[in-house]
């Protein structure tokens, strides 16, 4: 059984869902679509959600944990569930419940990655369709964010985020993720790209070169040095309490790099051991008790 797979009782299944992190992203142009040509490096942490597919039960999506009352609005699972139910009638399907631990609308992929998360649990439940039925690019339907978050690995993804090529050769990291906690609109990624001035780019462009092979921490967070977050300024313009939570992970003793994750609010700083990335996490925890703040391994 694969990592983050459970079988709880008996006919549920249990898939996790990840934070997403974007430890790069640079934006290579506008396309006619309106999307943004990405480039970006992936990787998860070691804090997620959990989705429980109840298989039979009639189609409904529940939602619990720290963060549930936080969902409103919409609900990515809801819309792949009733999706998929149309797309592929002969899927069996059930319930869904998901224990929302990460913050919502946070740059942590958290709905993607919920909705990735169901498709990896159908999947499973429906062994006999899954070769024949085209996952990814289902998941590409249902945003840009699902098929690296189907993945579930340590990927490089580019396009809009349809295309992804998992990576064997990245080390785990040992990070802190802060979150100020502040609101944030509704449609904040469409807001952050919206500000970006990217230039309109050709239809079709080469495959990007796959990044070279690291496979020390060190090497890993030179690399991530050298990239950056394209999406970093408008996403401060958009939600402001990101340079707050940029500079205080970046004063933090022993952090390499301090970076906002995707389209923010979260931010992450890279640290050469899990003793500095605790050591760090207590020390904007206290300082911060507002914010959402953990100590992670990223891989
Ligand atoms: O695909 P998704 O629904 O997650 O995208 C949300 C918004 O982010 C899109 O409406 C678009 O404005 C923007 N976006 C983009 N280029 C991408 C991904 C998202 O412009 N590659």
């Amino acid at each position: 059984m694969a990592e983050g797979e459970r079988v709880d009782k008996p006919g549920n299944i249990v898939e996790r869902a990840r934070a997403k992190i974007n430890l790069t992203l640079s934006v290579v142009g506008r396309r006619a679509d309106g999307y943004h040509e990405l480039r970006s490096l992936v990787v998860f942490a070691n804090v997620g959600d959990t989705v429980t597919l109840q298989l039979g039960a009639p189609p409904n999506v529940s939602v619990a944990g720290p963060f549930g009352a936080d969902i409103t609005g919409r609900n990515l699972v809801a819309e792949t569930l009733a999706k998929l139910g149309q797309r592929e009638p002969r899927l069996q399907l059930g319930s869904v419940e998901i224990e929302k631990n990460l913050p919502v609308a946070a740059g942590l992929g958290g709905g993607s990655a919920d909705a990735a998360a169901l498709l990896r649990a159908i999947r499973r439940a429906n062994p006999e369709n899954a070769d024949t039925f085209d996952w990814i690019g289902f998941a590409a339907e249902l945003g840009s964010d699902v098929p690296v978050c189907f993945v579930h690995r340590p990927s490089l993804m580019w396009g809009r985020g349809e295309k992804v090529l998992p990576l064997t050769s990245l080390p785990s990291l040992a990070a802190v993720l802060a979150n100020p906690g502040v609101p944030v609109p509704a449609d904040k990624t469409t807001q952050v790209f919206r500000r970006l001035s990217a230039p309109p780019i050709p239809e079709t462009l080469p495959d990007p070169e796959p990044p070279p092979s690291i496979t020390r921490p060190e090497d890993a967070i030179a690399f991530a040095r050298a990239h950056t977050n394209d999406l970093a300024e408008p996403a401060r313009d958009v939600i402001p309490a990101c340079r707050e939570v940029e500079a205080a992970l970046a004063s933090c003793d022993g952090c390499q790099l301090a970076r906002i994750s995707g389209a923010g609010p979260t931010c992450f700083g890279l640290f050469l051991s899990t003793e500095a990335a605790q050591a760090a996490a207590q020390q904007l925890s206290r300082s911060h008790p507002n914010w959402w703040v953990r100590s992670v391994t990223l891989g």
